[in-house]
């Protein structure tokens, strides 16, 4: 058993180099998260010059306002249809190559979207959107994975933690490149969204520079003597052999399991628990309504009375990058499980302190403060748990065999998610008005009673120790449950 090894620093150069040019992809799903906000007008305007050019009639305002949702949301369509392809892939290809070659789509989705202006085509960038959704669900799963299985166990959370900074940091250049003066202007939008090739250039050129996962090439490819040579690489040490003890080991587990397909990751008793587990905290990712937040803050603010409404929307930028940063520090020494609930907790507060502000906001002007700093206090919670878990925790509750298939249905259910609340807000805050994030609370504090209930502490535990925890509870036929402290006994000697 592998103990002790929370104190043991294992950041070598070839480590970081791996990690930093997988999370380019992070980093091309959060400028497309973020990217579409800030020149929703001027885009507008020229849907609405084109559609004149060619009907020599100005377009409805109905007409704009679905090309427009269109655009915004296709991109979390593309989302859900590339996270569930992600199984095609990375065992075939690998984990890496996989990456480098998801690239073609960021090259033919910022072609669609640079060059929609010049050929007068708004159906243009709708392609563009769906093709770089594509391109980002690819990512959701692929990245996740393989800085999983490059990192050693004592840093996975915080090196997994490191998805979710590329989609944060994302967001927020996406944001200052969005405003006025820099590029979210009629001449330069083009420029804009079609940025996105410049960090695909550079991936391609990094990439291949970076080893495959040695998870892949024993456990997949059974090809010992590469996997070791990897490793060597990876850990900067010569004495490898407790990683490669416990890859032989998965991979004997695996030979029972063989390749698990996705509706056999439904069917089996053995994946009930975890499948579960990854899928729900998914959903308290997405229906905490974060995206509520990162798609509409600007007409938020607005509405809040804030007077510059996307200065509030870049500081919350900030806030999210700055706690994104507190998470990655403290994620190995607090735990994932306390880390989720802390935010969880925080979010369910700030959302109702959100709607006291908005309820307020007729009656005392200074309202309008308080509703930054409750959105401010919701984004920092978000970080500091339910935005960087989910993503790298699927990787952790199941073993090599089950992961790319458990990868692709939590991926597909929180893109759906992430669709559903994008697509839905809106037309929810026109019937709930201020009320509306009450709707988020009490989801929140839902999602806080099942992780205090079901999830187990995966810090500190080599995969084979997580999935032996769910095979015992699975073995009693699911008859009895196990706590997650009962989860956490098993390999407890591993924690600290
Ligand atoms: C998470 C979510 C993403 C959201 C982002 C905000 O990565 O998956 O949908 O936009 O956090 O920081």
């Amino acid at each position: 058993m592998i103990t002790n090894k929370i104190l043991s620093f294992q950041i070598t150069f070839p480590l970081m180099m791996s990690v930093g040019a997988a999370v380019i992809g992070s980093l091309q799903f959060g400028y497309n998260t973020g990217v579409i906000n800030a020149p929703q007008k001027i885009i507008e305007k020229f849907i609405n010059e084109t559609w004149f050019e060619r009907y020599q009639d100005p377009i409805s305002k109905s007409q704009l306002t679905a090309i427009w949702s269109i655009a915004v949301s296709i991109f979390s369509v593309g989302g859900i249809f590339g996270s569930f392809s992600v199984g095609l892939f990375v065992n075939r290809f690998g984990r890496r190559n996989s990456m480098l070659m998801a690239n073609i789509l960021s090259f033919i989705a910022a072609a669609l979207m640079s060059f929609s202006k010049m050929a007068s085509s708004w159906e243009m960038l709708i392609a563009g959107r769906f093709v770089v959704g594509l391109y980002s669900g690819l990512s959701t799963g692929f990245v996740p994975m393989y800085v999983g299985e490059v990192s050693p166990t004592s840093l996975r959370g915080a090196l997994g933690t490191l998805h979710q900074l590329g989609i944060v940091l994302g967001i927020l250049i996406a944001q200052v490149f969005g405003m006025e003066a820099v590029m979210g202007n009629d001449d330069l939008w083009p420029l804009l969204l079609g940025f996105i090739f410049i960090p695909a250039i550079i991936q391609c050129i990094v990439l291949p520079l970076c080893p495959k996962s040695p998870r892949f090439l024993l456990i997949n490819k059974n090809e010992e003597n590469k996997a070791k040579s990897v490793l060597k690489k990876l850990r900067g040490t010569t004495d490898v052999s407790a990683d490669m003890q416990e890859m032989k080991e998965e991979s004997r587990q695996m030979m029972r399991e063989k390749k698990v397909t996705i509706p056999e990751l439904f069917r089996s008793n053995l994946y009930r628990q975890p499948l579960l587990i990854a899928l729900v905290l998914q959903l308290s990712q997405q229906l905490s309504g974060i995206n509520a937040i990162f798609y509409y803050s600007t007409r938020i603010f607005e509405k809040a009375g804030v007077e510059q409404p996307v200065y509030a929307t870049i500081g919350a930028g900030v806030v999210n990058t700055a706690f994104t940063v507190v998470s990655l520090f403290v994620v190995e020494r607090a735990g994932r499980r306390s880390l989720h609930m802390l935010g969880l907790l925080g979010m369910a507060g700030s959302a109702v302190l959100m709607t006291i502000a908005l309820a307020l906001l007729e009656k005392l002007k200074w309202m309008s403060y308080l509703s930054i700093v409750a959105i401010f206090s919701f984004v920092a919670f978000f970080e500091i748990g339910p935005g960087p878990i989910p993503w790298f925790i699927v990787a952790e509750l199941f073993s090599q065999g089950p992961r790319p298939s458990a990868i692709a249905v939590a991926g597909f259910t929180n893109w759906t998610a992430n669709f559903i609340v994008g697509m839905g807000f809106q037309y929810v805050e026109e019937v709930c008005g201020a009320y509306v994030f009450i709707i988020f609370t009490i989801l929140l504090i839902f999602f806080f009673i099942f992780t205090y209930f079901k999830v187990p502490e995966t810090r500190g535990r080599t995969f084979d120790e997580i999935a032996a925890g769910f095979r015992q509870t699975s073995a009693t036929g699911g008859e009895k449950h196990h706590s997650p402290e009962e989860l956490n006994s098993l390999g407890a000697d591993s924690q600290l």
